[in-house]
């Protein structure tokens, strides 16, 4: 492996050279580890020209805004504008259950509040951002856009990331990509150098279209997203109090659209199933299921139906990717 501490410091002398002192950079912040890392790196080699957007899609799990904002603004002191774009989004994904076309709207949206931020900017600076900052790695590198030579072609993308290759033309910003060769280990250790706080650091990978990809079928249907994320908040922490939250990649809930009866009190239910996913990868690129005690998935199981409303049934998912890939969607 390289030395990262190199990596960071001829990264930072290739972004000075390449932005221009008078130039500024957006960034897209969406609260994982990589675009944090991303830019913290970018806001140490040119400064307060960085400016960086947060935006709350709707999407996201309990509580999470309020926490990476608060990482932000206070460990890390970036320059960060919080865009409220809940209605935006969840408007545009109603009754829309095709994955790909979640995906796809999802892109869309995000950029066109990009295109605003960036507008926003040049009105306050008098002056164009010419650069934007992506935390894209190595791996979405090559499951999107598979290298020439590499023996797979485009029509075997897999998922369409939507931090990938998802730029309008005329938006006109040159991409920095400071993380575009490393892998996820190699982040961690890089924003370690950096000083993002390491509970930060061991934040399990979250999908850019957030909850969409996770609640299965139509986002907007009754109250799923706020089932998910309770049942999502009980499960994460049960997996944290049990002290084996780092040896796990990725954990999460999936809310299923679909009901099971159940028989809760004296009383017969007609509720929800909920699926929890645990896997345990090198690089997101292949996964194993990982496997829980009996009696910490009985604990959880029992929790999450006895205080998550309209959750009567929790399946746990057992496939490994391949065949299946670690999100539902
Ligand atoms: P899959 O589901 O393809 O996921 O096995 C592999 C890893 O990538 C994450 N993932 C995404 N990350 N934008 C992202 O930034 C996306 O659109 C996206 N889709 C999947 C997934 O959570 C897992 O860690």
């Amino acid at each position: 492996g390289w030395k990262m501490e190199d990596v960071l410091d001829e990264e930072i002398k290739v972004i000075k050279g390449m932005v221009g002192p008078e130039d500024h950079v957006i960034c897209a912040l969406s609260g994982g580890v990589d675009s944090t890392v991303a830019a913290t790196l970018v806001h140490k080699a040119i400064g307060e020209r960085l400016h960086c957007v947060f935006v709350d899609n709707g999407l996201l799990r309990y509580k999470e805004r309020e926490r990476v904002m608060k990482t932000f603004e206070r460990d890390l002191h970036l320059p960060v504008t919080c865009v409220d774009a809940t209605e935006q989004f969840l408007s545009n994904l109603k009754g829309v259950v095709d994955p790909e076309v979640k995906r796809k709207i999802i892109g869309k949206e995000f950029i066109s509040i990009f295109d605003a931020f960036a507008q926003d900017l040049e009105h306050k600076l008098g002056k164009r951002p010419g650069y934007l900052v992506q935390g894209t790695l190595y791996p979405d590198v090559i499951e999107s856009c598979p290298p020439p030579g590499s023996g797979r072609s485009h029509s075997h993308t897999i998922k369409s990331h939507h931090n990938v290759g998802g730029l309008p033309k005329d938006m006109k910003l040159k991409l920095i990509e400071p993380l575009k060769l490393l892998f996820k280990d190699e982040v961690r250790e890089l924003g370690r150098i950096l000083e993002v706080p390491v509970a930060f650091l061991k934040r399990h990978p979250f999908p850019g279209p957030g909850l969409a990809v996770r609640v299965l079928g139509d986002v907007t249907e009754g109250n799923a997203l706020e089932i998910l994320r309770q049942v999502d908040e009980i499960f994460i922490q049960s997996i944290k109090d049990a002290g084996i939250y780092d040896s796990i990649w990725q954990a999460f809930a999936v809310f299923l659209p679909i009901k099971s009866v159940g028989v809760q009190g004296d009383q017969r239910t007609h509720s929800h199933v909920v699926a929890l996913r645990a896997v345990t990868s090198q690089d997101g690129m292949t996964a194993d299921w990982y496997n829980f005690e009996h009696k910490f998935l009985d604990d959880v199981a029992r929790k999450i139906c006895n205080s998550v409303r309209g959750v009567n049934r929790v399946v746990q998912d057992i496939t490994s990717k391949p065949p299946s890939t670690i999100e539902w969607e």
